[in-house]
């Protein structure tokens, strides 16, 4: 009764205050802001129209790696998700770990005496009390105690059932245990506001380490502000943009299955460095990057047995014309034979060596750098000289050279060079090869660019795709190893594709030219290859499933230190060129042969004689009548031919009208039209010469004012 007075005293006081009446006149904040309703039931809670249902989680598996909430914190659906951090200190809860592992001891001991079963929960229990016991002592950990809650939002009742059995299956996916906090929505709902009040106040005890791993913000980002995109982040949906030439080095290498996507990888990125100027070299054993590089006007050299493309594996490198020129091409042609021939023994070596010297000097090359303008020696040269040599050791290396100079394998290195580096996008493809001289081609082009880029600092990409054919062989893979570990010194960034990543990874040079490559892009892998891959990637079991997992164009992408899941993504213009779907290469070419029959008709159809006039007698000259552009010049009918064309054609081109045969024309256009035929008599000639007519050459202005 008391207590109303005071009240009621105390309310009157308000109302006698004008300012306060005139406040409650007025909409403050929490009016506009609050909803009109709050519905609070057992199992939810209904704020305005929006649903809420709060879980708080009860049981955290006994190890968790790095970003383990990584599921529920990039949940599908949006949710409010609380944690609570309490530091306890230490002293008290030592004693209580002490008496719980006394007690825990105590148990075991009982069960041992009596004989029973030794319960495995109590001794991994003890084992960790007693760590984390030691732990403490050390002062390595601290203690705390955590609390968790999640929030559900929906805008029904199905929908929050449903999301809310996604939420407890996505935390039961990675052993946590949850439960509704049934009869608590309200507190529930409030825990997770973010005002740091926790209203349920349901903890479970962490120590640092475990508690740190349950910071939220763990996908790392690869968003630089320079680059270009690689693809989309897997664990937050952000850009993958970066550029590879910031690193230390700007290898990178490609492993992945057989069609996961390597090559599309690699042309995608081909495609987007070329806009920002850097030049590009490809060795392509498959053919498959011919669309691309038409697609950019670039240039793709073919080398097979007839082809016209040439290189001399003895050309002396231009660059460093110096003393040691000649010591350092000796060297390379001895590793090009080591493949070539199956290896060398070391008399074999001694007497390639004289006679390759004896070769250049036939030639007038020496030591002496004045005399290496001379042109260079060829294959057969040096065939010549070991058969005219007297030495059983010479004759039998002609006899392992012979196939290449005039047996099966003669014809493409065995010639003077006749090809030159100079478009920003250079592909050397080796498909039409002999399976058998493929890695000895891809061994010479590769010297052939490595010289041609020390030539001239250039920001560069040498792509080499289906590298394995190098690792093939010891002498070829640390070649391959060699361009790698000094690429950096010439800007240049080497970007290695294999499918065989046992090979690869088994060789030394292999695993070499992995730790030189700063970027590390793994897709899809097989089972067999998987073990192999985590020992040298250190991958996680999380990234190991990843990649058994993986679709196509996904996987996860390294660069220096930091690595994230990504999917390649391409635009559908990118993607038509770089495609390698049989599907779809065969669709693209059906639609290419229809518009080329389209085309083919229409010409067809314009270079047949016109019809017979039906027009009314007297029908004025009229733009209506004609049906033809008004803008359109009479010499724009003629036509650009790829090919020299033909007489008949040339014909036609000049005198026939830019009129389709169906538009009926009176008697004045006829007129006209002798008269436009006059007057393109001169340029007749000049085209029959085989020049398509320049558009500028338009017929006299009289002419022309009639049409225009
Ligand atoms: N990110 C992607 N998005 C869409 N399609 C893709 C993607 N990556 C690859 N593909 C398609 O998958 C197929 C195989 O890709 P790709 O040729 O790059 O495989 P690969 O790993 O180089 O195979 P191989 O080792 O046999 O050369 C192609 O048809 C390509 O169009
Ligand atoms: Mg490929």
């Amino acid at each position: 009764m008391k207590m109303l007075t005071r009240k009621n005293s105390k309310i009157k006081k308000e109302v006698d205050s004008p300012g306060a009446t005139l406040a409650k006149g007025m909409l403050s904040v929490i009016d506009i802001i609050a909803p009109s309703a709050i519905e609070v039931d057992f199992n939810h809670t209904k704020i305005g129209n929006t649903y809420f249902r709060t879980v708080f989680v009860t049981g955290y598996p006994r190890f968790v790696g790095a970003n383990w909430l990584s599921p529920i914190i990039n949940f599908e659906h949006s949710l409010q998700i609380s944690m609570f951090y309490y530091p306890i200190e230490s002293k008290g809860v030592l004693d209580d770990l002490r008496h719980k592992i006394g007690e825990m001891e105590a148990t075991l001991r009982t069960e041992q005496e009596q004989g029973k079963a030794i319960d495995p929960a109590v001794v991994a229990a003890l084992e960790d009390a007693k760590s984390l016991q030691e732990q403490m002592v050390k002062g390595v950990e601290k203690f705390y105690q955590f609390s968790f809650y999640i929030n559900i939002p929906a805008a029904n009742l199905e929908e929050l059932v449903r999301v809310t059995k996604k939420v407890e299956s996505t935390l039961g996916s990675i052993m946590v245990i949850s439960k509704l906090a049934t009869l608590q929505m309200e507190s529930g709902f409030q825990s997770c506001m973010p005002l740091g009040l926790d209203k349920l106040l349901i903890s479970r005890n962490m120590d640092t380490t475990s508690l740190a791993s349950t910071f939220p913000f763990t996908s790392s980002e690869l968003t630089a502000n320079e680059g270009i995109l690689y693809g989309i982040n897997q664990h937050n949906g952000s850009l993958i943009i970066f550029d590879r030439f910031t690193l230390e080095n700007a290898n990178s290498i490609v492993f992945a299955k057989s069609g996961s996507g390597k090559s599309y990888l690699v042309k995608l990125e081909a495609l987007r460095y070329l806009m920002f100027g850097t030049e590009m070299l490809i060795i392509d054993p498959e053919n498959e990057y011919k669309t691309m590089c038409e697609a950019v006007g670039g240039d793709y050299i073919s080398f097979s047995q007839n082809s016209v493309s040439k290189i001399n594996p003895f050309d002396l490198a231009a660059y460093e014309r110096g003393s040691n020129t000649l010591g350092n091409k000796v060297m390379s042609l001895h590793t090009l034979f080591k493949i070539m021939l199956g290896g060398l023994s070391p008399i074999e070596e001694a007497v390639l060596d004289r006679a390759l010297l004896a070769t250049y000097q036939s030639k007038g090359i020496t030591v002496n750098p004045d005399t290496h303008n001379q042109t260079p020696p060829v294959m057969e040269d040096l065939f010549n000289l070991l058969q005219r040599a007297k030495d059983p050791v010479a004759a039998q290396l002609a006899e392992k050279m012979e196939r290449f100079i005039h047996g099966s394998l003669s014809g493409i290195f065995d010639q003077q060079s006749n090809i030159f580096i100079k478009s920003n996008l250079t592909v050397f493809a080796t498909r039409d090869l002999e399976d058998a001289i493929r890695p000895i081609a891809i061994f010479i082009i590769l010297d052939f660019i490595w010289n041609r880029i020390r030539q001239m600092l250039k920001k560069r990409l040498l792509i080499v795709d289906e590298a394995w054919y190098l690792m093939q062989y010891p002498d070829s893979a640390m070649f391959l190893y060699a361009v790698a570990k000094r690429a950096r010194k010439y800007y240049l960034g080497l970007t290695t594709i294999s499918q065989d990543v046992e090979d690869f990874l088994s060789s030394d040079y292999g695993r070499a030219i992995v730790t030189n490559s700063s970027i590390q892009v793994l897709l899809k892998q097989s089972t067999a290859a998987i073990d192999r891959l985590q020992k040298v990637f250190y991958l996680s079991e999380g990234e190991k499933r990843l990649l058994l997992g993986a679709g196509l164009g996904e996987g996860l992408f390294f660069a220096g230190n930091n690595h994230v899941a990504i999917k390649i993504v391409a635009a559908p213009e990118e993607h038509e060129l770089i495609t390698t779907s049989p599907k779809e290469i065969l669709a693209k070419q059906q639609k290419e042969q229809q518009k080329e029959e389209q085309r083919e008709k229409e010409l067809a159809a314009r270079d047949q004689p016109l019809p017979k006039t039906s027009v009314t007698q007297g029908s004025s000259i009229n733009q209506d009548n004609l049906n033809v552009p008004q803008t359109k010049p009479i010499a724009a009918s003629v036509r650009t031919f790829s090919r020299a064309p033909s007489r008949q054609e040339l014909a036609t081109q000049v005198t026939a009208p830019p009129i389709t045969p169906r538009i009926q024309k009176d008697e004045g256009i006829q007129q006209l039209e002798q008269e436009v035929e006059k007057n393109s008599q001169p340029n007749q000639q000049a085209n029959l010469h085989g020049q398509a007519m320049p558009l500028e050459t338009k017929p006299e202005p009289k002419n022309e004012s009639a049409y225009s």
